[in-house]
């Protein structure tokens, strides 16, 4: 690998030490990230080269899994890293930042230079101009930055503006780290890669979809980010619609980034524009309230106590399209909940006759497939099957696949595989400008929605349960009840 540089804004935060440094970490294991490289960290805490490497140390001992964990390796990775400390709003620091990094590098190689921008998202519109003031946005740099991507349409638009008027499109790589994760990628070669399922794959035989994430775990340290953000803009806009996307789309004729994301940008384009109906009866907001030892939303550091940040949404949506019109998507994010899962339940439609006797309610007239994300990485088939014996009665069974015998899935997380294609040149699993602002489009009426009607239902869940009931009466609509994986 040629020299390569890479510039962490935000790294004395959060998603530096949890995500981005283990993942660098694991490129670096596996031989990914050799030879000469420097990761300059850049952040408003002071640190030294030598403190911040020991506190990068401390932190992979944390985040890095025991199994990957190799010290005299760690200790090896970290002499890679430097500290600059600066505040990347200022403008300032940039003329400071140039001279760091001609210093590490001797020049600055045009080829490989990435800058990440771990910040809060306030920031994502400042760095570029200071970057492009001090000459830093050579014309093979890249730029890797983290969701949400805009507050809603008018500010993802006028933060595409401003990347276009430093970077080309082609050095704007926007994350969503669900592309990277292995699992999510699985969902094409399923489709894609089997003759036997795309047939059934659309309105005629699949009868509704549901598309769940979410975790058991709260808001943890981040407060201020979340109050800002809530559910939707922090999982809706981005993560969940791109597992609709990947659950939707049609396939490429080729595989590679412009394709793939064209059709995308399509089940984007295509999703139904949400109606009154929609605004006040197919979107169910709740947030979580104190429950056992548990907090509620409100008790967590940096809420306002009467915080209307949702915590958790459901929400039905539409694809108006040959392969779907009429089939409801069902989609739902939720902190708090009982327990940590992605996954997406494709519902078949029911055989058109039960001839068969079932016993115990469990009448297997309908398949279902379910793609799960994490944990437990596998795919479940669920089918009738004759319980053997006299008589025909028929009980729901499982055909599964476990990605644990295929060796499971790599810890090296998504990160770690977006990274690498930002370094390799492919944005195949990055979001394109265009379809950033598709997605805005469809979910900016429910900011507005929200912002306008101050009555707007917002309930309150017991932390540690499946969210607000209101998500059921939903589902029910459609003859239809939550999938809640145990
Ligand atoms: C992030 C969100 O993008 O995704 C977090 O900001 C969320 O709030 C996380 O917890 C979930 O990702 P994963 O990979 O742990 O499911």
């Amino acid at each position: 690998m040629d020299k390569f540089a890479m510039i962490i804004f935000g790294a004395s935060g959060d998603l530096t030490k949890r995500k981005l440094m283990p993942a660098l970490y694991s490129l670096f294991r596996d031989k990914r990230l050799t030879g000469e490289f420097t990761i300059l960290g850049v952040g408003r805490t002071v640190y030294t080269d030598e403190s911040y490497r020991s506190y990068i140390l401390e932190e992979l001992q944390r985040f890095v899994k025991p199994e990957e964990q190799d010290m005299e390796l760690m200790t090896l990775f970290v002499t890679h890293l430097f500290y600059l400390p600066m505040d990347p709003a200022e403008a300032e620091g940039y003329s400071l930042l140039r001279q760091r990094l001609i210093e590490l590098t001797d020049d600055i190689n045009p080829n490989n230079l990435l800058f990440y921008l771990a910040t809060p998202p306030s920031l994502y519109g400042v760095v570029p101009l200071h970057l492009k003031e001090a000459g830093l946005n050579t014309s093979e740099s890249r730029i890797i930055v983290e969701k949400p991507f805009g507050y809603d349409l008018e500010s993802a638009r006028e933060l595409n503006r401003i990347y276009a008027s430093v970077f080309d499109e082609h050095q704007i790589y926007r994350i969503d780290h669900f592309l990277g994760k292995e699992t999510a990628q699985n969902v094409l070669a399923f489709r894609f890669a089997n003759g036997i399922f795309e047939p059934l794959w659309n309105r005629n035989y699949i009868d509704y979809v549901e598309v769940t994430a979410v975790e058991n775990l709260g808001i943890e340290q981040r407060g201020g980010f979340y109050e800002t953000a809530g559910a939707l803009r922090d999982m809706v806009q981005n993560h969940l619609i791109q597992l609709v996307a990947l659950t939707a789309m049609e396939p490429p004729a080729i595989f590679n980034a412009d394709n793939f994301r064209n059709e995308v940008v399509k089940v984007y384009e295509s999703l139904t524009p949400l109606n009154e109906i929609d605004l006040n009866e197919h979107i169910v907001r709740g947030q979580y309230t104190a429950s056992g030892n548990k907090k509620g939303y409100r008790e967590e550091k940096g809420v306002a106590p009467d915080s209307r940040t949702e915590t958790y949404i459901a929400m039905k949506l539409g694809i108006s399209n040959w392969r779907w019109s009429g089939v409801p998507f069902y989609i739902r994010t939720g902190k708090q909940m009982p327990t940590k899962v992605t996954e997406i339940v494709v519902h078949f439609r029911e055989t058109p006759h039960q001839m068969f006797r079932c016993s115990g309610g469990n009448c297997p007239r309908a398949n279902k497939l379910i793609l799960r994300l994490q944990p437990n990485e596998g795919i479940v088939l669920k089918i009738g099957m004759k319980v053997p014996g006299a008589g025909f009665e028929v009980r729901q069974v499982t055909m599964d696949f476990s990605y644990a015998d295929l060796g499971g899935v790599p810890g090296g997380d998504a990160y770690a595989r977006l990274i690498d294609d930002c370094i390799q040149g492919d944005a195949t699993l990055f979001t394109r400008s265009d379809a950033v602002e598709a997605s805005w489009r469809f979910f900016d009426p429910v900011l507005r929605f929200w912002s306008d009607t101050p009555n707007a239902p917002l309930y309150g869940y017991p932390a540690g349960t499946w969210g607000p009931l209101e998500s059921e009466a939903m589902m029910r609509e459609h003859g239809a009840e939550w999938t809640n994986p145990c």
